[in-house]
């Protein structure tokens, strides 16, 4: 008998076609909507894997409906949805899509740093309001990136790609880590710092932790406060690390220049979030792995870690706690 899957979206074909091959599956089959949670609680009574997204809190309550499964499979780096400790001590694999997304998400911070830096959508929306009577010596003017000081808060696998753009850039890099990378170092050109150092230091800080226990609002009114006027900060890792109220306090003051947010503590951004009225901020809907490319490598990932375990393979991207 074919082991029993719920898919919880729409994913691309490359991957359906290494799911439907070897597994019986029932999916969430629409593009842009999250499985409601009641559906999603009904439809793992009997399954032996879970193909999830971020977008899906795999909690206590929803293993207690789950008896049988075996492995959740996250189409995502980030697994912070999921409380692994608990599907660790029910025997549950969790998986996640490390390495593919790298590149992708580095190009996208890089792109929010310039961006924000640069006045890019603020400048577009002016245009397109039909603001823009001649061309004037300070219109939309911004900072310059070429030469500056970036500081990367979290010098894993995207921090080092954000890292190597940055040197073509003539960019001086500060990093913070737990521990030292001389390797790192010697190869990419990086500096350790302490994290007030590094905010104090930096023309440009971006964020590329993951959201635990210990990320979580790392970046504060107190924080803030350390960045120069001038300082752009980019956010491509998850909301929830930022105090978001405490950074719109601070844009809304103009204590930093700008930011530029891929991610925030509640997605999608609320309607009526003032992030949405600032014009100091670059907001984008959480698109950081946002390649054609990427997303279907993600999920054809995703899709052959949980069909190995149903088949008795080690997974190829375990994640443990
Ligand atoms: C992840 O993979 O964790 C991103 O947030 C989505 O690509």
């Amino acid at each position: 008998m074919k082991p029993k899957v719920y898919i919880t979206r729409r994913i691309p074909k490359e991957a359906m076609d290494i799911i439907a091959g070897r597994c019986e599956y029932r999916i969430w089959d629409r593009e842009d909507e999250a499985v409601p949670r009641d559906v999603l609680e009904a439809e793992v009574g009997d399954v032996d894997g879970l193909f999830s997204l971020l977008t899906e809190r795999i909690d206590e309550r929803l293993l207690d409906r789950a008896p049988r499964l075996k492995v959740v499979a996250n189409m995502a780096v980030g697994y912070d949805n999921i409380d692994v400790a608990a599907c660790m001590r029910r025997g549950i694999t969790v998986t996640n899509t490390p390495g593919v997304l790298t590149e992708t998400t580095a190009d996208l911070a890089f792109s929010l740093m310039m961006a924000a830096a640069r006045r890019v959508t603020e400048a577009e929306r002016f245009l397109r309001e039909g603001k823009w009577k001649t061309w004037s010596p300070m219109l939309l003017t911004g900072v310059d990136l070429y030469g500056k000081t970036l500081g990367i808060i979290g010098l894993g696998r995207i921090g080092q790609a954000v890292a190597r753009r940055a040197r073509g850039f003539s960019m001086r890099v500060l990093y913070t880590s737990d521990r030292p990378h001389p390797d790192l170092e010697a190869g990419l050109g990086v500096e350790r710092c302490d994290l007030d150092g590094l905010l104090k230091e930096s023309d440009f800080v971006s964020i590329h932790v993951p959201l635990t226990d210990r990320t979580r609002g790392m970046i504060g009114r107190r924080e803030l406060s350390l960045m120069k006027p001038t300082a752009v900060l980019v956010n491509t890792s998850r909301g929830a690390v930022v105090r978001e109220q405490e950074l719109i306090e601070t844009l809304r003051e103009k204590r930093i220049f700008a930011a530029g947010l891929d991610v925030f503590e509640t997605e999608p951004l609320p309607q009526d979030s003032p992030l949405l009225e600032l014009d100091n901020v670059v907001l984008l809907p959480h698109i950081g792995s946002a390649s054609i490319a990427t997303r279907t490598k993600m999920a054809v990932m995703a899709a052959e870690n949980l069909v190995r375990l149903l088949s008795g393979q080690e997974p190829l991207n375990p994640v443990t706690v």
